[in-house]
């Protein structure tokens, strides 16, 4: 068994939360890790691994169950119970799996794990294993939260201006929708992303998908309290430092994308002249929204690439895909990464989920910031105001952005002079994310640290 175990340096066990948004970053550390010699092993649930679509990938993958093996969380009967249930039957599985590996000659040393599923931690330091929680979403989101965890933010919120340290003045329409619009957006979200705390000081390591360069301050103050080390951005490192050959894809994929219908229709379009369109994996829009969308990108008169998930085209305005099929392509999924450094692609409307955001700023696309829930209004508020990389469309006093704001949006990146700013921003935030993970860079150092620490304890 001893000896078996000498065969790679180490071996990390990175547990995900079962979304797309949540496995892509996990899943493309796990590459860097193996890269620098150890051995890793994804884990997702049952439910995950029996729908998923899986490129070719050296990962080893194994799972847990989070109580909802047929359907996942559309199976609970709430939000809640399927956290609940994940905690409780999600510890008991990870623990049989560890046991499982264990006696199989594959012990685990270290367990990385998504922040949201804090009672790995506890299942890794019964083991007496090294855990190290996994921030999927920027240092400025985990700063807010754990202020809140603190009881120093207070919800609901009082203050007109929020000032945390590490962060510029925030107001409270800046903030995650759990704590702006608390008690009415997702309670059971809020609370599992203030758990994320509950019992981080057992932490080995807090590793967090962002880079040095991109959230300097934050990052320096969470540093005073916390072992954390950036590690990202996570894209598939052909995109960037392409120092891991043949990694052009995450690998594994929820949705299946359309990839040759996009690819063929981008390669026909000129370059800089098309507006993609997502809102991510899981965001719902309100069907008032997609028609001003859809209104927006027709009076933009720009041609566009529109990602609507099957569960959202029934919100499209009759006609729409047939009316615009001259100027648009409308399609279930695609290969983001690849659509966003297609040289046609000249802007993104995007919901700003983290991962959208760090991959348009890895491939300098600049952005019509169109948050809907979670952590994307204040990604928004930093693409717009810190890093000056796109624009957050206004919404009215109904939450939503009206077809002219959007058309004014979409004009403004493409034909104005503040595009042109914002294009040449999106130039140094890549270089800058390129440079974090190339060798010797900050993210990779950091990544070559958490190594050799653990291939040396
Ligand atoms: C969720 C939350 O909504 C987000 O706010 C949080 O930061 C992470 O978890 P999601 O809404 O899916 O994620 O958005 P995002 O973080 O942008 O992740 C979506 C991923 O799916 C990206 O990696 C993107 O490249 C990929 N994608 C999206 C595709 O591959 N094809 C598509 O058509 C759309």
């Amino acid at each position: 068994m001893e000896k078996e175990k000498n065969a790679y340096r180490a071996h990390c066990l990175v547990l995900t939360f079962p979304s797309q948004g949540h496995i892509n970053p996990m899943l493309e550390f796990s590459k860097r890790l193996e890269h620098k010699g150890l051995k890793v092993t994804l884990v997702t649930t049952n439910f995950i691994s029996k729908t998923i679509y899986k490129e070719a990938t050296s990962i080893a993958l194994e799972t847990i169950s989070d109580g909802y093996d047929e359907g996942g969380r559309a199976q609970a009967e709430s939000i809640r119970a399927y956290l609940e249930r994940f905690r409780r039957v999600g510890s008991q599985t990870l623990a049989e799996l560890l046991e499982k590996l264990s006696s199989s000659g594959c012990p685990v040393d270290c367990v990385v794990y998504d922040a949201f599923l804090p009672w790995a931690l506890d299942v890794a330091k019964k083991f007496g294993l090294v855990g190290a929680a996994f921030f999927t979403q920027s240092c400025a989101v985990g700063n807010i939260y754990y202020h809140v965890h603190k009881g120093v933010l207070k919800v609901p919120l009082s203050e007109t201006e929020i000032l945390l340290p590490g962060s510029p003045p925030l107001e409270p329409q800046d903030m995650p929708s759990f704590i702006y619009h608390f008690g009415i957006s997702y309670p059971a979200f809020f609370d599992m992303v203030v758990s994320q705390f509950s019992n981080i000081d057992k932490a080995d390591w807090i590793l967090c998908n962002t880079f040095y360069e991109l959230e300097q301050e934050v990052v320096d103050w969470m540093t005073k309290i916390w072992p954390l080390r950036t590690i990202g951005p996570t894209i598939p490192s052909m995109f960037l430092d392409k120092r891991l050959e043949d990694d052009r894809n995450y690998g594994f994929s929820i949705f299946k994308p359309n990839t040759d219908a996009c690819m063929k229709w981008l390669d026909d379009q000129p370059k800089g002249s098309v507006v993609y369109v997502s809102f991510g994996s899981v965001a719902a829009l309100e069907v008032e929204q997609m028609e001003e969308i859809a209104w927006g990108l027709r009076m933009s008169n720009r041609c566009f690439l529109w990602v609507v998930r099957a569960s959202e085209e029934a919100k499209l305005p009759k006609n729409f895909v047939e009316e615009t099929c001259e100027k648009g392509l409308v399609v279930r999924w695609c290969p983001q990464l690849e659509v966003l450094a297609h040289e046609a692609v000249g802007c993104f409307v995007t919901h700003c989920g983290w991962n959208s955001t760090l991959e348009a700023l890895s491939l300098s696309v600049p952005m019509v910031a169109i948050p809907q829930y979670s952590d994307q209004s204040t990604n928004a508020k930093y693409i717009m105001d810190v890093w000056k990389m796109g624009l957050k469309a206004p919404a009215d006093e109904k939450g939503l952005v009206s077809r002219e704001v959007a058309e004014q949006c979409i004009r403004e990146i493409m034909e104005g002079e503040r595009g042109n700013e914002i294009k040449k921003n999106a130039l140094q935030l890549r270089k800058l994310a390129k440079e974090a993970v190339e060798k010797g860079g900050s993210s990779d150092k950091n990544i070559e640290e958490f190594v050799a620490k653990l291939v040396h304890s």
